[in-house]
């Protein structure tokens, strides 16, 4: 259990932090709320005690002898701010203490994240930017905002993110506050990465088709990691039911030769290329343009030939020596096998610079959120790295940039 503080400062976006209180506790945190005195203008006083459970002060002076901002900046884990609006950024950025929750920002040893909410126009200012950037340079997180419908008619950038999205964020940064260090130095900004999900559909016919139980959760966390971190992401998702994570673009495929085309478009321009789907290996040699029906007999004899090796195909076709191609390898070692051998003969097949290796199973990895892997490059493996997959990304990631920088 960490201790955490829910900074809110006054914006409409404030009703969605409620729904992120909610899911901090549901991950077993204890969470005190720290409202501006704007923000109990969307949502009271109340509200935020009966649902944190805990007391509620805007003011240095409300149980001054206890004196609550020093108490707290010792004591807690992690503060994260949602919404923070431009005023918020501003005041926390030029080390303003007029309120409980800036003086909190100022005594907090721990990491700090930001989720900014407002206007687009407000957020592409050049004020806010500038405050964003000092805020960066001082250790803090600032959150990416999504781009969509605002309050009014408006829609662009600013929206807060889905809390599910701030919780990944929260939770990775609790695990391990070294990744909030690489977040507010944007290690990946000016790269740009592509990073395929999901499992892809082979068609039998128009309503079935041969299909595997990959999640799209391993891709999207990777995808949630690199935005984080300032990289330009694109995401090639096959069939994943999962909301696009804010800042990434995302192209839907669905069969292997979606993926592979879709993949080798995306990949030329990009400084890291990392296949986390699962594509299926096999598809039907001719596919029934009608609903195949039952036979007399009972059965059907299917035909299938190999799919393309998308991953091979991005190795054959790479122009730039700096670019790191990066492949998973989920793998069931029989008797006599070990992970590790099964891995090294993969990385020599495939030839791409690292491959993540997972043991796979009834339960292990697919559609949950913890997994372990193990790092395989030609200088050797490292790990095993047991965590939820926003901080197994976080790792794969450090790799890929150490495999990058030694080139
Ligand atoms: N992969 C690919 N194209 C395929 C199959 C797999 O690009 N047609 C990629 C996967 O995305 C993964 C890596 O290759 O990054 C290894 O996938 P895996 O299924 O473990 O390996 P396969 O090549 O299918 O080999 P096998 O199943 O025979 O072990």
């Amino acid at each position: 259990m960490s201790r955490i503080v829910l900074g809110v400062s006054g914006g409409i976006a404030a009703y969605k932090a409620c729904d992120l209180l909610r899911r901090l506790q549901g991950a077993g945190h204890e969470v005190t709320v720290v409202p501006t005195v704007a923000a109990l203008e969307f949502i009271g006083e109340s509200t935020w005690a009966a649902l944190s459970g805990r007391p509620v002060h805007t003011s240095v002076f409300d149980d001054a002898h206890l004196v609550p901002h020093v108490k707290i900046g010792q004591e807690i884990d992690l503060v994260f701010v949602a919404p923070a609006t431009a005023d918020l950024l501003a005041r926390a950025a030029s080390g303003r203490a007029d309120d409980l929750l800036t003086n909190v920002l100022l005594t907090a040893h721990c990491p700090i994240v930001f989720a900014p909410a407002m206007h687009s126009e407000m957020w592409l200012h050049a004020a806010t930017q500038a405050n964003v950037d000092t805020l960066r340079s001082r250790g803090a997180v600032v959150v990416r905002p999504d781009t969509g419908r605002l309050a009014g008619p408006d829609a662009g950038p600013g929206r807060l993110p889905d809390p599910a999205e701030l919780l990944a964020v929260a939770v990775a940064v609790l695990a391990d506050p070294s990744i909030a260090v690489r977040a507010a130095g944007q290690d990946m900004a000016g790269l740009k990465v592509v990073v395929s999900a999901g499992g892809t559909r082979e068609h039998l016919d128009p309503v079935r088709f041969i299909g595997n139980s990959s999640s799209g959760l391993m891709g999207w966390a990777l995808a949630r990691a690199a935005v984080l971190r300032g990289a330009e992401v694109r995401l090639v998702a096959a069939n994943v039911g999962l909301p696009a994570p804010p800042g990434a673009e995302v192209e839907a495929v669905s069969s292997t030769a979606d993926l592979a085309q879709a993949m080798a478009v995306a990949a030329k321009d990009a400084d890291v290329a990392v296949m986390a789907a699962a594509p299926a290996d096999f598809t039907p040699a001719s596919a029934s343009q009608t609903k195949i029906k039952k036979s007399p007999d009972g059965g059907l004899e299917l035909n299938l030939v190999q799919t393309t090796d998308v991953l091979s195909g991005l190795v054959a076709a790479r122009t730039d020596a700096r670019q790191i191609l990066v492949g998973f390898a989920a793998e069931t070692p029989g008797v006599g096998e070990t992970l590790l051998e099964l891995g090294r003969v993969k990385l020599a097949r495939k030839g791409c610079d690292l491959l993540v290796l997972n043991e796979v199973g009834h339960n292990l990895v697919f559609g949950r959120s913890e997994s372990q892997i193990t790092l395989l490059t030609a200088e050797g493996a490292t790990g095993p790295f047991t965590g939820s997959k926003d901080t197994l990304a976080h790792q794969i990631w450090d790799e890929a940039l150490a495999q990058r920088a030694g080139r």
